[in-house]
């Protein structure tokens, strides 16, 4: 694997790969075995948006494969001030030896890779984030033995996580369902790729119709970083809705899992009954960001 853009530029086999890896060096972790994956490499981690989950968990497992972790605040870099990507790209492919950023454009993530010489690995964008879903699927995988033939639901905003739960679930063989305001609908790229799927994407506005057989139910928030001006205007959109409910719970399957990849508002898109009832399988989710990311570097810097 050469980056990790988005899901979409991931092949079927290629997230396959990477949920063996983090599973297996997840296995060595509980053993207490810390193998040297990446001994004397360094990672650059770019960040133009806060984080918590990211940033700690690129930094220790960046650690604990033996490399060295970089954090660059992108305020106190030059390209705040408006130096190009193309040329960031190349002067950082002097130093680093693989680069994580989270921004806004995906254009920018696509144009380190472009222009730069090293693995570029997408941290989140306003299009995707991979990483995230990459742990998501592992949780899913821990949990109930398998993928292919599940029934995955989001409900809310057709966000960043919407886009890479749909190419990631349709890709290793679950089907999806989205329910999304009109206005928010997910990305015309990724509808487009589902198209290929068929019937193996529903696309409604009801979060009752899409709920219905649910074996994984997603949500994320009503408004993402950078979308903060327009939270208000969302609330009367999202409020009443757009949330994930008891009653919501009562139309998927009763073992039903939970996932939310946080930072969540309890009483918006998830209600705090539902989010404590799932909080084992939500925090695991958390968890696994260090698991599959580390998978991510290997894959992408070691081999
Ligand atoms: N889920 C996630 O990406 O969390 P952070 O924004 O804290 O990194
Ligand atoms: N959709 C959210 C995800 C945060 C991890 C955002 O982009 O802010």
């Amino acid at each position: 694997m050469e980056h990790l853009l988005s899901m979409l530029t991931m092949s079927d086999q290629e997230i396959i790969d990477v949920l063996d890896l983090a599973d297996k060096i997840k296995a060595e972790v509980k053993q207490g075995v810390f193998k040297p994956y990446l001994k004397n490499k360094t990672i650059g981690l770019i960040f133009q948006k806060a984080s918590t989950r990211t940033r700690v968990s690129f930094e220790v497992g960046a650690v604990q494969l033996g490399a060295y972790p970089l954090h660059l605040d992108a305020s106190t870099m030059q390209i705040g001030r408006g130096e190009p990507i193309q040329d960031t790209a190349r002067v950082l492919s002097r130093y680093l030896d693989g680069i994580m950023i989270r921004t806004y454009a995906q254009k920018d993530v696509e144009d380190l890779a472009k222009y730069g010489s090293i693995p570029i690995i997408n941290g989140l964008t306003d299009f995707a984030h991979p990483c995230q879903v990459l742990a998501d699927l592992q949780t899913i995988r821990g949990h109930k033995g398998k993928l292919a033939g599940l029934k995955m639901v989001f409900i809310g905003d057709g966000n960043n996580m919407c886009n890479s739960l749909m190419v990631g679930a349709l890709k290793t063989g679950m089907s999806f369902a989205c329910a999304c305001p009109e206005g928010y609908l997910p990305d015309p790229a990724c509808l487009e790729f589902a198209k290929a799927y068929g019937d193996k994407l529903q696309l409604v506005t009801d979060p009752m119709e899409a709920a219905k057989d649910a074996d994984v139910i997603l949500t994320d928030v009503w408004a993402s970083m950078g979308e903060e001006g327009e939270a208000e205007a969302r609330r009367k959109v999202f409020e009443g809705v757009y949330q994930v409910n008891d009653a919501l719970m009562q139309q998927a399957h009763s073992d039903c899992m939970v996932l939310h990849c946080l930072p969540a508002h309890r009483g918006e898109e998830i209600t705090e009954s539902v989010f404590e009832a799932h909080a084992d399988e939500i925090f695991d989710e958390a968890e696994n960001r260090l698991h599959a990311q580390k998978a991510v570097m290997v894959k992408v810097m070691g081999e």
